[in-house]
């Protein structure tokens, strides 16, 4: 059977593309990061249905229980007097950056730009114990994959001519981020799909949203296994115990940031969490990662990415 690969989409489309909505409403483009009041079909491409996210949830459960007993089993076989690896012990992932542009310089991001995008979403990560470890800055002139979309022979050749290392080295494609016929902030497969993804496992975020905050950091979040705050509605939700239960994202629009917060879910505990990086929301709402999204960060990171 072939399991289909779950992409996940920071659905912020990226501004010189859709700058107007399909009434002809102008948005504001310097705030590129949030433009998330429009249609929502963005946000349904590919997006897990509650039947994944259950698969995903079991994956888990059985992932957990069989790795980590083997390494209970090995590490008191084998190594009893070896420290246990600390759980407040950074990890660096090793990060090489492609940057793809056109012929006519269209996409060209200087050296500052990428370094100031990775150290953005270093600033965010802090607090998951993950940090960015850029390693190189490839630069590619092609009019063919700077606009290639995902899935398409095309990309998967730029793909596999450039992507470094295995599942445990994260890979950035600065380019058009195009899906189907529409154009994003960026996109990512999950951890889940690592090994299936293979040459395709990576990120790959619009050239035109390098300088918007937080979104390298929303997509490094799924690409470690996070979903959004609001898949699987208010359940089975996103798989994390500590972000607010949430049926669906904020559609209003304005950079204010919605007080109170609105509260999709109303039987179960708490506000939506638009404070979260995962989530869609004005860019005046803080952005953060919870405890409960760093943990499920780090489980796919033992078991998955680098096990
Ligand atoms: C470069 O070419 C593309 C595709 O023809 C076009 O959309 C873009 O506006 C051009 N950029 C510049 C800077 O001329």
């Amino acid at each position: 059977m072939v399991m289909s690969i779950v992409i996940l989409l920071c659905a912020l489309f990226a501004s010189t593309v859709l700058s107007h909505d399909h009434e002809g409403h102008i948005f504001h483009n310097h705030d590129h990061h949030r433009l998330l009041s429009q249609e929502p079909h963005g946000c349904g491409f590919q997006a897990p249905d509650k039947a994944t996210i259950e698969r995903l949830a079991i994956a888990q459960e059985e992932r957990v229980a069989r790795i980590e007993q083997e390494r209970a089993i090995t590490s008191q076989a084998l190594f009893r007097c070896n420290p246990a690896r600390s759980d407040t012990q950074v990890v660096h992932i090793d990060t090489y950056i492609h940057a793809i542009e056109m012929t006519n310089g269209t996409g060209f991001l200087s050296d500052a730009v990428l370094e100031q995008s990775v150290e953005s979403a270093n600033k965010h990560l802090l607090s998951t114990g993950f940090q960015l470890n850029l390693i190189s800055m490839n630069r590619v002139t092609s009019d063919i994959w700077y606009i290639s979309k995902w899935n398409s022979e095309e990309q998967k050749a730029m793909e596999s001519q450039y992507k470094e290392g295995g599942p445990n080295i994260l890979n950035i494609y600065y380019k058009a981020a195009i899906l189907g016929s529409e154009r994003y902030c960026g996109y990512a497969n999950l951890a889940e799909d690592a090994i299936s993804a293979g040459t395709q496992d990576g990120i790959v975020m619009d050239s035109n949203c390098a300088t918007a905050d937080a979104v390298l950091a929303h997509e490094v979040g799924h690409w470690m296994n996070l979903l959004h705050t609001f898949d699987g509605g208010c359940s089975p939700g996103d798989l994390v115990d500590d972000t607010n239960a949430q049926a669906s994202y904020y559609t209003g629009s304005g950079y204010d940031c919605p007080d109170p917060l609105p509260d999709t879910c109303p039987d179960q505990p708490g506000r939506d969490p638009l404070d979260n990086i995962m989530d869609y929301a004005p860019s005046e709402c803080v952005d953060r990662f919870t405890r409960g999204q760093a943990r499920r960060m780090q489980e796919a990171w033992r078991n998955i990415r680098d096990a």
